[in-house]
């Protein structure tokens, strides 16, 4: 969920020219046998027609739901745990004042939080894993460490979470190239929060991008690898007959979607929190070792990515509490270094690593 720029919407509309540094010029993405134009025709008969088709696809049960449960309890836990007055029985103590930094968006970049075991034992879970070993076929993938989505219900002391439509990767690169992810792990319906996305309007992204290459008043951007929509963008897709529609999942579902699919966040409205830890995976063969290496200087420095697997963008965004660094931010995880089985471990990219880097 381009984790990054969910606190950048409100600086000034300039988009990033070529020489900026945050242009990965070279990297060219993922591949998926789904998304090739020769098997274009081919029906799997499962959620992966839904992605092809529309985007966007509930992959029912990654996770069994008592085990999503568990992981509620654990996340509660972990906010309690900063004994800063939150208390899950309490609404009156869901305030910025009582909680770690978790934007209106509902996430949460700071405090190790990529990197607690509850993170990564979400991560590790067979049944998110084989659905991206489905979308790639292909077993030897890497993971993000990707941020943990806190939303509450009618937040008072945080700015509106104002509709933000884009893309999670670069205008001018098109076809498939990435397949993000978010492990569900509340009841998740109508009315409360989540993702909301523009169903097979990934189809014709490269058209749309053709048409507003130009476009005079773009969204800023602090990277390339993201676009947002103008209001003439969402007319394009109105006109085209694409509507949005809100995903609903249930605990343990796993939602995935096109990086090209137009898509943004709402914020729950009724009594039920949403809670979701942002999982993406691709194949180490389209990784480069350079960024392999990185990406293990981040493990190693329980640092947080945005979602591109390959540790493309390492999280570098300030953790404060009220305009200061947070005191209360920290480096490691309180759960200290995660516990990794060995394809947890694999999921890192650091066995993959070959010598002479
Ligand atoms: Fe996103």
């Amino acid at each position: 969920m381009a984790t990054q720029t969910a606190t950048q919407t409100s600086q000034p509309k300039i988009r990033l020219n070529k020489k900026a540094p945050v242009d990965f010029s070279s990297f060219v993405g993922c591949s998926s046998p789904l998304f090739e134009a020769a098997k274009k025709d081919r029906r799997y008969n499962d959620w992966r027609d839904d992605l092809v088709r529309d985007g966007v696809a509930v992959v029912k049960g990654a996770i069994p739901e008592d085990r999503a449960n568990q992981y509620a309890d654990r996340m509660l836990n972990w906010l309690e745990d900063f004994q800063l007055g939150f208390d899950r029985n309490d609404p009156n103590t869901v305030h910025a004042d009582k909680l770690p930094a978790i934007n209106e968006k509902g996430m949460c970049f700071g405090y190790g939080v990529s990197h607690e075991q509850f993170a990564w034992d979400v991560r590790q879970e067979q049944g998110v894993i084989e659905a991206f070993e489905k979308v790639y076929e292909d077993k030897d993938l890497i993971v993000s460490f990707d941020s943990v989505g806190f939303s509450f219900p009618n937040r008072k002391d945080l700015p509106p979470n104002k509709a933000w439509p884009h893309q999670d990767q670069d205008p001018e690169k098109g076809g498939f190239r990435c397949l993000q992810g978010l492990v569900n792990i509340l009841p998740n319906g109508p009315d409360d929060g989540g993702l909301i996305v523009c169903k097979g309007a990934h189809l014709v992204s490269e058209e749309f991008h053709e048409e507003f290459k130009n476009e005079e008043d773009p969204v800023w951007a602090w990277t390339k690898e993201w676009y947002g929509f103008t209001s003439q963008g969402m007319n394009w897709l109105e006109n085209r007959g694409f509507k949005w529609e809100k995903i609903c999942a249930g605990p343990g579902d796993l939602i995935v979607w096109d990086s090209r699919l137009p898509h943004y966040n709402l914020s729950p409205t009724k009594e039920t929190p949403r809670f979701c830890v942002y999982t993406c995976y691709m194949p180490v063969k389209d990784c480069s070792q350079e960024d392999l290496v990185k990406k293990k200087d981040a493990f190693y420095e329980f640092r947080g990515t945005s979602h591109w697997p390959n540790a493309l963008q390492i999280n570098a965004l300030p953790v404060l509490r009220n305009g200061q660094p947070d005191p209360h931010n920290r480096v490691k995880p309180a759960s200290g270094a995660p516990k990794l089985s060995e394809r947890g471990f694999q999921l890192t990219g650091i066995p993959y690593i070959k010598a002479e880097c």
